[in-house]
């Protein structure tokens, strides 16, 4: 069967590795094209395995997939007029898999996503492939079991699916607690990824927050240590919270980040979303903040350390960072953060 998951933009590469390394060894995963935003993949197995992706925004079943839209109105007939003829058992199969209830007169809606200059509109292609599923005898419904129908067009590709996931798959279980610039967990899985984990790391993110980071760490495997911090005590109780009794050791400090009560050399990862300057809108306390938060980064990080971070002021960033000697910038991605372009930077100690 024919996937796609869609992607925070900037996240592509690492969803493939995760696909790869938890999938290929299945002998059932055939990656097929990498999209801004998309990756195509025919699997074998069961689909459910798939929901637990944690880069994933949504799990589709691709129905229909071509690379010949054009702006004219005659390529929506091309992508639509397949479903008259397809036959939906394997299709009905997977869905059951993944638990979604299916009936000879399917109750279905369509959402529509078009991008790039067309001789239709949104509206034409929802209505084309309405009419396709209607003439199969299904009904449009607004119901919570109506089969959730995609029609997108993208660039040259057109694009049927069915949503397998439901609207909370790239949420976690654990986040009970938020705090306003709380990190997107997909995002946070990401950047724990580019630190390498490894069963011996004393792990830190020291402007925690409501604890994403920290809790998409212990979720990838076993660590040596977690430490957290965060200068507001409202962030700290969101981290508390949100951690419950699980995952330890770990240690938690109501700290500011500019003078860290850590020994020298005795951080193997650091993993931290630094603040944007919502908040902090001044520019000298932006540069200060960054200024002494590295130079303590640099201080408590083992040689052959690793940092992750995360920020939307490239310029300040880089500027600052050039200060400190030891670290090194080898890799650096960019990525949406609420709308916002931003960068991850992964740094070295050398
Ligand atoms: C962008 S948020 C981090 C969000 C976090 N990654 C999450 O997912 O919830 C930045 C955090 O830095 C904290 N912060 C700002 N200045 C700080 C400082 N000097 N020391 C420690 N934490 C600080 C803020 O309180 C805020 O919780």
């Amino acid at each position: 069967m024919l996937y796609s998951i869609t992607i925070n933009p900037g996240l592509e590469t690492i969803a493939r590795q995760e696909l790869t390394e938890r999938f290929s060894d299945t002998g059932h995963l055939k990656i097929l094209d990498r999209r801004p935003q998309r990756l195509l993949f025919q699997y074998r197995g069961n689909p459910r395995d798939l929901l637990s992706l944690r880069t994933a925004e949504h799990l589709f079943l691709v129905l229909k997939q071509t690379p010949k839209m054009t702006r004219s109105r005659s390529s929506l007939e091309a992508l639509s007029s397949p479903l008259a003829r397809f036959n939906f058992k394997e299709v009905f199969d997977c869905c059951r898999q993944v638990g979604i209830n299916v009936r000879r007169r399917m109750p279905f809606r369509v959402t529509s996503r078009l991008s790039g200059k067309r001789n239709f509109r949104r509206l034409d292609l929802q209505q084309v492939i309405e009419r396709a599923f209607l003439e199969r005898g299904w009904y449009l419904a607004k119901s919570k079991s109506a089969l959730d129908i995609w029609a997108e067009v993208h660039g040259d590709d057109g694009y049927i699916s069915i949503k397998l996931s439901k609207n909370d798959m790239a949420q976690r279980p654990y986040k009970q607690a938020h705090i306003p610039a709380s990190l997107k967990p997909t995002i946070a899985y990401s950047m724990v990824q580019l630190s390498r984990p490894h069963p011996d790391d004393v792990f830190l993110d020291a402007m925690c927050g409501a604890g994403t980071i920290l809790l998409e760490r212990a979720h990838i495997g076993r660590y040596r240590y977690l430490i957290g911090g965060d200068i507001s005590t409202e962030a700290l109780d969101a981290t508390v919270t949100n951690f419950g009794r699980q995952h330890q050791p770990r240690q938690f400090f109501h700290w500011d980040a500019r003078t860290l009560p850590l020994q020298s050399n005795t951080v193997d990862k650091i993993v931290c979303n630094l603040p944007f300057g919502e908040t902090i809108g001044n520019v000298p306390q932006l540069t200060n903040l960054y200024r002494r938060s590295l130079k303590e980064y640099e201080r408590v990080l083992k040689p052959r350390g690793r940092m992750v971070l995360l920020t939307s002021q490239r310029e300040l960033f880089e500027g600052e960072l050039k200060q400190c000697r030891s670290l090194k910038v080898v890799q650096r991605l960019t990525v949406d953060v609420r709308g916002m372009r931003a960068w991850i930077h992964v740094i070295r100690f050398t």
